[in-house]
């Protein structure tokens, strides 16, 4: 069932129930991360690798430091500019948090989301939410509460439905247990806003570059695909492959280009007035829509590679690596 009940969710949750939740970057499935049984409820819904840890999500920083978790002085200078926001610190675990939530690592990553409905729901509940993009494991993260129904709609009692996300792609995440504070991932939050608050970063995603291995040490759930719609897709120039196609059977991701060769309702053009920002936000529904069209591939533009642009071309490399 869909729906905006709060006090719904808030109880589901306390019966160690499945809900799913909104938050400025992805629609989350969420447990009560204190529950180690709630939490396994997860994993089997999404069908999600047990090596692959969670996110856990509260309404402050206080919060955490009741929990047992040591708050690191460059985290705190982060968290004044961009918590509550789309950004993901990962710190020393404390023993309140189940080995199920950080996969048995040392490790726990902590986030406050910034959206308004599940801000009023974390600060109702004494525990924190254990919770994924609330998509089959491999599958692209939901933007919108439709999404969640569509792949979860019969497992789970309840989807909290706070409209479309205004960010669109999961948060940055920045490690604190590596001698310098390291992105695991690229998101809502560009790495050049990080480096201007606390300076220089390792910057991993980058380094890996073409090479991300099937599994990733320090962020195991970088699998290598990952966010992968059903149809092929191709992260270059779509010029370079548009005449290798049948011109009618070609779904284009492009930032502000329509290319005359291909129909007007193929397209996905995702900020005609150029702005990035735009773009990260339509980017999961756009490759959503493409997939549910009876076509033989989806080319995908490069974008512009900085700020919230690096986890576009994330996401969409990720999508086009071939199983
Ligand atoms: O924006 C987001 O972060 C969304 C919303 C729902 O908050 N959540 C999200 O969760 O993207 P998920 O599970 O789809 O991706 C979490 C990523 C995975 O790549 C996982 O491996 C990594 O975070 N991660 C979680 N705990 C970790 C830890 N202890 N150490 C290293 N990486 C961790
Ligand atoms: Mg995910």
């Amino acid at each position: 069932m869909i729906g905006t009940d709060i006090q719904r969710a808030a109880t589901l949750l306390q019966e160690g129930k499945l809900v799913a939740i909104p938050t400025e970057t992805v629609y989350g499935l969420a447990a009560n991360a204190f529950d180690a049984n709630a939490v396994s409820k997860i994993y089997m819904a999404k069908n999600r690798p047990s090596f692959n840890p969670l996110i856990i999500h509260t309404n402050s920083i206080k919060r955490l430091v009741q929990w047992g978790i040591t708050i690191p002085e460059k985290m705190v200078q982060l968290a004044k500019h961009f918590s509550p926001g789309p950004i993901t610190y990962v710190v020393p675990k404390s023993n309140r948090i189940p080995d199920i939530v950080t996969a048995g690592t040392d490790a726990v990553a902590v986030r406050i989301p910034n959206h308004p409905l599940t801000l009023q729901l974390l600060e109702k509940l004494d525990f924190p939410l254990a919770a994924p993009s609330a998509n089959l494991s491999g599958y692209v993260s939901p933007t919108n509460a439709n999404h969640v129904q569509q792949q979860f709609g019969n497992i789970i009692p309840y989807i909290l439905d706070g409209g479309s996300c205004n960010i669109g792609v999961e948060s940055t995440i920045v490690s604190f247990v590596h001698p310098t504070p390291t992105i695991l991932r690229y998101g809502g939050i560009g790495i050049e806003a990080i480096q201007e608050i606390i300076g220089e970063v390792n910057d991993k995603p980058k380094e890996n570059g073409n090479s991300i291995a099937t599994d990733n040490p320090i962020a195991p759930g970088q699998l290598a695909r990952h966010y992968a719609t059903k149809h092929k897709l191709i992260h270059d120039n779509p010029l370079k492959h548009i005449h290798i196609y049948n011109l009618q059977r070609i779904g284009i991701i492009s930032f502000t280009t329509f290319y005359p060769q291909v129909a007007k309702e193929n397209h996905q053009i995702l900020s005609p007035k150029g702005s990035i920002e735009e773009a990260a936000q339509k980017l999961f529904a756009a490759m959503r829509k493409l997939d549910e069209m009876d076509i033989d591939v989806i080319l995908a533009e490069r974008f512009p590679d900085k700020g919230v642009g690096k986890a576009i071309n994330d996401r969409l490399k990720r999508a086009s690596i071939l199983e």
